[in-house]
Formats: structure tokens, sequence, C-alpha cells
């Protein structure tokens, strides 16, 4: 039996991902590889519809494959590339565009809650397009799966709509895959704010572990992270968000039970613990910062890398939108 086809794409808005990304996403991306045909991209194109500097866009670009890469996204087992390197991406979504309805565009959460933030008059047009340039990425691929978080469902919800209603009105072509939810291996919070997930958009980064932090920016946000009264090393959310946050995130990266780690730590103090948990941390991330900067380091090799994932993706592409062409009565060169 052939394998199921997964497809994802991550944004590179940012110089680095977070603990949070990396164990809510990018490493069942890395479990899905090796036992699906997958497909991943780094979704430049998306990224445009914030306004960026343009160097700062191509180091997130290269800095964002580099760092799936390193955290084990393996070019020779899946098929990596960067988005605008495959051309049938905004192809197959200007065809998309014209069989989505205005309103059913408008119903989409993200962009409401975006435009709503921003204003009618400094909303682009990309930011309401946005989910049918994703709908793209995936159909192009015929992907069975996409794995994503709770807050992409609607898009993919939106994907499949569009794919069936091609297929009825002109020719079955897209094969409809379904969202694959993927829950986090452990909800990671800001360790300044213990309450709340880490997470990107947070009005500081003291409390948001970066991959590509240093060693002792990383040792220092886990000294400085906030924790609870009293002074016992237990798991209670509710009473003790940020140990409880330590703990999650020392157990997610160690592998060792919370409930060890409450024996290993029984009579010690926060201080202990907190210089503990950065080590592990440290431990995890360091060699895979070292890593993503070597490979950024050697840009040609990196980009021939890319260039094997998009020269197999543009096939793929290809085809799909030779099939749509043909389906609507575009006529084919030559
Ligand atoms: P974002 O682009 O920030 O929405 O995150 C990309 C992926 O990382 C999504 O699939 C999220 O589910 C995951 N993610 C982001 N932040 C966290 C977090 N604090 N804990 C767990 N997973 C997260
Ligand atoms: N919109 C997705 C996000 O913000 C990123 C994305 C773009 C994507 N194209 C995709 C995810 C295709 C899955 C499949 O996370």
């Amino acid at each position: 039996m052939s394998k199921k086809r997964v497809l994802s794409g991550i944004q590179p808005t940012h110089d680095s991902f977070h603990l949070g990304n990396y164990l809510g996403a990018i490493k069942q991306w890395v479990e899905l590889q090796k036992e699906h045909d997958a497909f991943y991209c780094v979704v430049d194109l998306h990224a445009l519809t914030v306004e960026t500097d343009p160097k700062l866009l191509e180091q997130r670009t290269l800095l964002s494959a580099a760092q799936l890469i390193a955290l084990g996204v393996d070019p020779k087992l899946c098929t990596l590339f960067i988005q605008s390197q495959v051309p049938a991406h905004n192809q197959l979504a200007w065809v998309l565009e014209c069989i989505t309805g205005f309103g059913e565009a408008g119903r989409m959460t993200q962009f409401k809650d975006k435009s709503h933030k921003k204003g009618a008059d400094r909303t682009n047009v990309g930011l309401f397009t946005y989910p049918i340039l994703q709908a793209a990425d995936i159909l192009l691929y015929q992907a069975d799966f996409v794995p994503v978080g709770e807050d992409q469902r609607q898009h993919i919800e939106l994907t499949r709509d569009l794919g069936q209603r091609f297929n009825s009105k002109y020719k079955e072509v897209f094969n409809i895959p379904a969202a694959k939810i993927i829950k986090s291996l452990a909800k990671i919070n800001d360790l300044q704010d213990p309450n709340s997930k880490m997470s990107k958009s947070a009005t500081s980064m003291a409390g948001v572990v970066e991959l590509m932090d240093t060693p002792d920016a990383t040792i220092k946000k886990f000294k400085s992270s906030v924790t609870d009264a009293g002074k016992e090393i237990k798991f209670d959310e509710k009473e003790k968000p940020g140990i409880s946050n330590l703990l999650t995130i020392n157990s997610a990266l160690s592998g060792k039970s919370i409930k060890d780690l409450e024996n290993e730590f029984a009579g010690k103090g926060y201080g202990d613990f907190k210089l503990q948990v950065a080590e592990v941390v440290v431990e995890v991330l360091n060699p895979i910062r070292t890593r993503t900067l070597a490979l950024v380091d050697d840009r040609a090799e990196l980009l021939r890398m890319l260039k094997v994932g998009s020269e197999k993706a543009n096939q793929v592409a290809d085809k799909t939108l030779a099939d749509v062409y043909s389906a609507l009565g575009l006529i084919a060169n030559g």
C-alpha cells in the first residue's frame, strides 16, 4: 500500500521558533515523515501579508528552513521546500479565488480578528485571500492529511469545500484532505506569565524560550522565570502555574515523568529547580542552535537541499495544475 501523504506549512515570520512551536508542531512533523509521504513548506508568500523588510524575510525564510532541518525534518525523508519556489501555488490560488464566495472568505475567523484589529483601510487583500492560498498549498499535492493546530481547523474546512466544489463543478481532480489536529505534546506557557500560552506575539520575549537563544540567554530566562507562593516542587496548575510549567518543560525534554521529577526535587528549593530545568533545555536546544547556524552559514548547501525539495514539489504541483487548467477549458501551451 502506498504511504498516505501529509502536507503542512509554517510561516517565516520570526528569527526563531520557540519551545511551543517545537513541542506543539514540529516534533510531530518529524514523527509523521517516517510513515508518510510528507511535504513541508516554509510559506514565505503567506508571510507577505505582514509587511517585512526584504532582507529580513530572506533571512527568516532560510533560518526557518534550517531550524526545521536541525530539529529533525529530514530532506532525505520528506519533501522540504520554499513555497515561492513553486509558482503553481499562486496559479491555483487564482482559480480557487474564482470559486470562493466573498462572504465565505469573509467568515474566516482569523481574517475577522486580524482585520478588526487593524481596520479596513490598513488590511490588505492578501490577508483576505490568505486561506485560499493555503487551500492551494494543500490541494496541489493531493494531500490526505494536514497536520495543524486547532486554530487552523476552519482553513482546512474551507480547503475541503473548495476541493469538493471544483470536483463537482468541473472534474474530479482533487483528493479531499482531512485536518489532523495535532495536540501539543505539552502545553507550554510563558515563563513570565505562566497562565498564558507561550506565543511569538507576546509583548515581551523575556518569558518566551526561543530555539535560537544563546545558552546564557536561556539560563537567564529560566532564572528569572516567575514562580509561585510556597516552596514545594509540585505539579498543580491552579495553585502553582509557574512550577507546573517548568515541570512540564523539564518532563517533555528529559523524558522523565512529572512524578519522578517531583520526587527528585523533594526538599530542594525553587532556585535549584529552575537551574536544573535551564540545563535540560540548554542540553537539547544548544546542539539545535549550533546546527542551525552551521546550515545557514553554508548557504549554498542549504539552498541546494531546498532546491531538491522544490524540484520534487514542482513536479507534483505542475501535474495537478495541468489537470485543473484542462478541466477549466484553459488552453495548454503548445
Ligand atoms: P503559531 O504559528 O504561533 O500559531 O504556532 C505554530 C504551531 O506551534 C501551531 O501548530 C501551534 O499549535 C504550536 N504552538 C504554538 N505555541 C504553542 C504553545 N505555547 N504550546 C504548544 N504548542 C504551541
Ligand atoms: N496558515 C498556517 C498557519 O498560520 C500556515 C500554512 C500555510 C499552512 N499554508 C499551509 C498550514 C498549508 C498547513 C497547510 O499556521
